[in-house]
């Protein structure tokens, strides 16, 4: 354009002479351009043609530089406009092959990329290697313990009740007989979540056995009721082999009318057979809770010595492994439900003792510590 209107400017002023020396000096310097501009071309086609690359930031350098609208080709192209008109298609087509044949390494770069990634994937994917074992995860001796007492009370007729184990002192002790300053308040080490300071029963606690269910099963059913409740509870005890502040029980409860301590002396005589074996033998000894009465504890010959006596009973010959009772009427009677015409029994355990009696496991902690030595012990079961 530059070009043109000078020399219209003198083709119309000057002397012929001077026109011809000049229009030949603008036909020069428009070459000059022109052929700079191919020169540049020529370039940036060398250019191209030596650039390797062997990561994908090098991909991206390349086509920042030579494919982005903002690189040395698209410069050239803004620089189109300069060249004189006569040359400016040829340089143009020359421009677009040279963004033609970028484009085109860029491409096969491209590719390259993807392949020596794919490549790599490959490697990392080696099917020839070994396989990665596939671990089988086994059942927690306590999920299993307890499923075999569920199992077994189920066989009698006990059905599967639940509850929680945020629970207000009402359902965890004053439903249960326990008097306002009962020491077993104190004596069961209890957490207590909130103390509301007026009515003791308002307090909130984590429950120190699973017994709340039972009174929650009474308030709710009518009976005949017959049921055992497992589920976590909490004391507040420092741990060692034979303590824990968390562990877990089944409780049970059986109300209906003529229940009587036959019932449940051979309710939980079958259970120890059934559990520890036919030749087991099961003794009840007198006892005391606030909500039975009469009440016994139960144990069974040492599975270890078979009753000769050992340092796991102490040498004694047996060993405790559960709770018992006769319903206390005032239960009964703080639950609805006439004592006169209905009696019922209960009866508690712990089923990690129950679990360490059984496969003879010596400390507590095995149960929550999640050491997989321990836990494959019982993959076979
Ligand atoms: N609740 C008692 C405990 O936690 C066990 C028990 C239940 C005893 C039912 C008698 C009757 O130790």
């Amino acid at each position: 354009m530059a070009n043109s209107v000078i020399l219209h400017i003198f083709k119309k002023q000057s002397s012929k002479i001077l026109q011809d020396a000049i229009v030949n000096l603008i036909l020069w310097l428009t070459e000059f351009i022109t052929e700079s501009m191919q020169d540049k071309i020529n370039d940036i086609h060398q250019q191209i043609a030596d650039f390797t690359i062997s990561n994908k930031e090098q991909l991206e350098a390349f086509r920042i530089a030579y494919v982005g609208r903002k690189g040395v080709i698209g410069d050239l192209f803004d620089e189109l406009k300069n060249v004189a008109q006569e040359e400016r298609r040829a340089v143009g087509q020359s421009l677009n092959s040279l963004k033609e044949a970028a484009q085109v390494k860029f491409n096969e770069f491209q590719a390259l990329m993807e392949a020596s990634t794919e490549k790599s994937v490959a490697i990392e994917f080696d099917l020839t290697l070994p396989n990665v074992p596939f671990e089988n995860g086994s059942i927690h001796p306590l999920t299993l313990v307890r499923a075999r007492i569920i199992e077994i009370f189920a066989k009698m007729g006990f059905n599967v009740s639940d509850g929680p184990e945020i629970e207000s002192d009402f359902y965890n002790f004053t439903a249960l007989n326990f008097a306002e300053n009962h020491p077993a308040r104190e004596m069961q080490d209890t957490f207590f979540i909130e103390k509301k300071g007026g009515n003791v029963a308002d307090d909130m606690l984590l429950r120190t056995h699973t017994s709340n269910v039972q009174i929650r099963l009474m308030q709710n059913q009518k009976p005949p009721l017959r049921s055992i409740m497992p589920g976590r509870v909490y004391r507040n005890e420092a741990i060692s082999a034979r303590a824990h502040c968390l562990f877990h029980q089944v409780e049970g409860l059986y109300v209906d009318k003529n229940v009587g301590f036959k019932d449940l002396k051979d309710t939980l005589y079958y259970f120890a057979k059934e559990m520890f074996g036919q030749d087991t033998k099961v003794r009840y000894r007198p006892s005391y809770f606030p909500f039975t009465e009469p009440s016994a504890e139960i144990d069974i010959t040492c599975l270890i010595c078979k009753g000769k006596g050992c340092n796991v009973c102490k040498y004694s010959g047996w060993v405790e492994i559960a709770g018992s009772g006769m319903v206390d009427p005032n239960v009964l009677e703080q639950c609805g439900i006439d004592s006169q015409e209905y009696t019922g029994f209960a009866f508690g355990m712990g089923i990690e003792r129950i679990t360490m009696l059984k496969y003879q496991i010596k400390d507590l902690r095995l149960f929550t510590e999640n050491d997989v030595r321990f836990l494959r012990q019982f993959e076979g079961l």
